[in-house]
């Protein structure tokens, strides 16, 4: 399919309507069969719970250009899973693994006019997500639901692509305990938004949440999770029941053991701790790897030797491991890669 004419190398992270998103419903307890369609619009009901109570979970995957030509997703099983347990929380029916990933499949299928070409340092986004749209005014879940896929051409999530970052230490808190930290549900992300614009008026890149019980443990960013790095090369990552379990550090971590043969622990990182590390991460779909240069408590500044200019050579190390299996560079261990054609 001829590719759209569409500046790659300087697309940012934002929407841009493609062709084809997939839709399917769910009415008297069953999904129907789906389709793709054209219409980029949603019409429901002024009453749907999704707009009245926030009924709704979303993920975030994507496709890549492989250097020999091939259009491939990575690991989206992990991403239908995550998606089972983000509506199971929320009382949303869940829409089967194999119908996600074949719907995943079909919509980037018909969009590979817009799939970046390799080299680009673009990729395409890819958004399943999941609403109530039946009316509800009584506090209860939906009995009417709709499943779509969307696809969008993106480049870094943050500007300026792989420069260290700036985050600060943030107030506000993102998850309670047993609250909903670990599913991906849009109501995650509206309660961030203050956050978010509070720390970039204040010049910080990002938000670095602390566990909202003691705030003495790192949690995550807004939109990502913390990989860090000692200062004798070994790879730490927060465990916490309430942050995103992100499918980038899940496989990062398998990269770090497997392919670099460097010590992985994923455990509780208090903040105190963060002055010692050598390097500091986000990691995630959007955000991929990108390196944390300084992170400001109240005014305190922790500035990581790996300084403010490139990514600390681990971190390098890691960015350049993931992406070479994504881009079909490096062999991808065994259903890691869904090739769609
Ligand atoms: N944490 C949060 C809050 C996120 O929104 C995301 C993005 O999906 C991640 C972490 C990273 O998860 P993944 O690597 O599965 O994209
Ligand atoms: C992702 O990395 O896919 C995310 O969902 C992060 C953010 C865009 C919400």
């Amino acid at each position: 399919m001829e590719k759209k004419d569409i500046d790659w190398g300087n697309l940012g992270f934002g929407y841009m309507k493609t062709d084809y998103r997939y839709v399917s419903n769910f009415k008297n307890g069953a999904w129907d069969e789906g389709a793709l369609i054209t219409d980029a619009t949603v019409s429901i009901s002024e009453c749907a719970c999704v707009l009245q109570y926030a009924q709704t979970v979303f993920e975030g995957m994507k496709a890549y250009t492989t250097e020999d030509g091939r259009i491939v997703t990575f690991r989206p099983d992990l991403n239908a899973e995550r998606m089972e347990n983000s509506a199971r929380r929320l009382q949303m029916p869940v829409f089967p693994k194999e119908r996600f990933v074949d719907a995943v499949v079909q919509t980037v299928k018909a969009n590979t006019n817009v799939v970046p070409p390799y080299g680009s340092g673009a990729t395409l986004y890819i958004r399943p997500y999941m609403f109530g749209t039946n009316p509800v005014i009584g506090v209860k879940p939906a009995d009417e639901y709709q499943f779509r896929v969307f696809t969008t051409p993106v480049g870094p999530y943050f500007k300026g692509g792989v420069k260290p970052l700036t985050i600060r230490v943030c107030d506000y808190d993102r998850a309670a305990p047993r609250g909903t930290g670990h599913i991906k549900a849009g109501l995650n992300y509206a309660m961030s938004l203050y956050a978010i614009v509070d720390a970039h008026n204040q010049g910080f890149d990002e938000n670095m949440y602390l566990d909202s019980a003691t705030r003495t443990k790192v949690e995550e960013t807004g939109g990502a999770n913390f990989l860090f790095v000692t200062k004798d090369g070994k790879v730490v990552t927060p465990k916490s029941s309430t942050i995103l379990p992100s499918i980038t550090r899940r496989s990062l971590l398998h990269v770090a053991k497997e392919y670099l043969g460097l010590e992985v622990e994923e455990r509780e990182v208090f903040f105190d701790e963060v002055k010692d590390f050598a390097e500091a991460g986000l990691c995630g779909t959007a955000a991929v790897i990108s390196p944390v240069g300084k992170i400001v408590d109240h005014g305190k500044e922790i500035c990581l030797p790996s300084g403010m200019t490139q990514m600390g050579p681990v971190t390098q190390k890691l960015y350049d491991t993931l992406t070479g299996i994504q881009m079909g560079r490096l062999e991808a261990p065994e259903g890691w890669l869904k090739v769609i054609e």
